[in-house]
């Protein structure tokens, strides 16, 4: 189980997100990235990989590149296809795993935006993700994700907090209209390199009094870039470009959040 299966989840994500992108500037210029990432590469077919409630491949769509669109949370996945159905855009979006979907079609771009690719937990999966995205693309293909450097100041915060240590994050209107704070909390095994977390959602009244709560986990892997350069490498892509951030800045040695763009050899 993780925070990915629940329909609520899924049913406010857009809601939540909205709010974090405005307050956190969190993924800043993430649409235009995957947006000339996709011009530049996928003339001959896109595939947007774990693309949960659709926020990149409706961009995309509404730009008038239709891709495809897969995501391991059904929910996800339905939400998707209201959003793209309400929009008159008529997509093949399908429920599946990164490391093992099959498509009956090769792709020469496959965007796996907003640390979808951080969610496989362990190298192993990490690989079979690699090499079976790499079986769906065409020759010379490309594919972009991000992964986050392990960093030692955030590390040594996170190794000393608990996975219940919650601290707000935010406040938003849920799909009934309710108000919802979302709290975090987050810690960090620097063996296996995972952040482990849960997210706290307080359901309010009128006035402020909490009338429910829902707690979510969430893993996420961090990975060195030492590794993922071998880890690429061994599953047959060259690396085309690693950058810090949407912007393009090229990653030096203390960029936390690094996208990476990498080509099927
Ligand atoms: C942080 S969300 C990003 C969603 C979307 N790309 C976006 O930009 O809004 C991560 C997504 O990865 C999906 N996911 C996690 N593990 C996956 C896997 N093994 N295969 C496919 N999707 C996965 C989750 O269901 C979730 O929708």
């Amino acid at each position: 189980m993780d925070l990915h299966d629940y329909d609520d989840v899924a049913e406010n994500y857009d809601l939540y997100l909205d709010v974090m992108s405005k307050t956190e500037n969190a993924h800043e210029g993430f649409q235009d990235f995957y947006l000339d990432f996709a011009r530049q590469y996928g003339t001959d077919g896109v595939i947007d990989i774990a693309c949960g409630t659709g926020a990149v491949l409706l961009n995309l769509a509404e730009h008038g590149i239709m891709a495809d669109g897969t995501d391991l949370s059904e929910a996800m996945c339905r939400v998707c296809s209201e959003k793209a159905h309400a929009k008159g855009f008529d997509l093949n979006v399908f429920p599946a795993d990164m490391t093992s979907f099959k498509s009956s079609r090769k792709y020469s771009c496959a965007i796996i935006a907003r640390s979808g690719f951080m969610h496989l937990t362990t190298p192993e999966l990490q690989r079979a993700a690699l090499l079976n995205i790499r079986e769906n693309l065409a020759d010379g293909g490309m594919l972009t994700f991000n992964t986050f450097d392990p960093h030692p100041f955030f590390q040594a915060q996170q190794m000393n907090t608990k996975d219940t240590d919650y601290s707000l994050r935010l406040e938003y209107v849920n799909k009934n209209g309710r108000r919802e704070k979302i709290y975090n909390a987050i810690s960090y095994n620097p063996y296996t390199q995972i952040m482990s977390g849960n997210w706290k959602f307080e359901t309010l009244d009128d006035d402020g009094n909490v009338v429910d709560e829902r707690i979510r986990p969430v893993k996420m892997r961090q990975t060195y870039r030492q590794e993922m350069t071998y880890l690429l490498e061994l599953c047959g892509y060259e690396i085309v470009n690693v950058y810090s951030g949407y912007h393009k800045t090229p990653a030096d040695g203390s960029a936390r959040d690094v996208i990476w763009c990498v080509r099927k050899v």
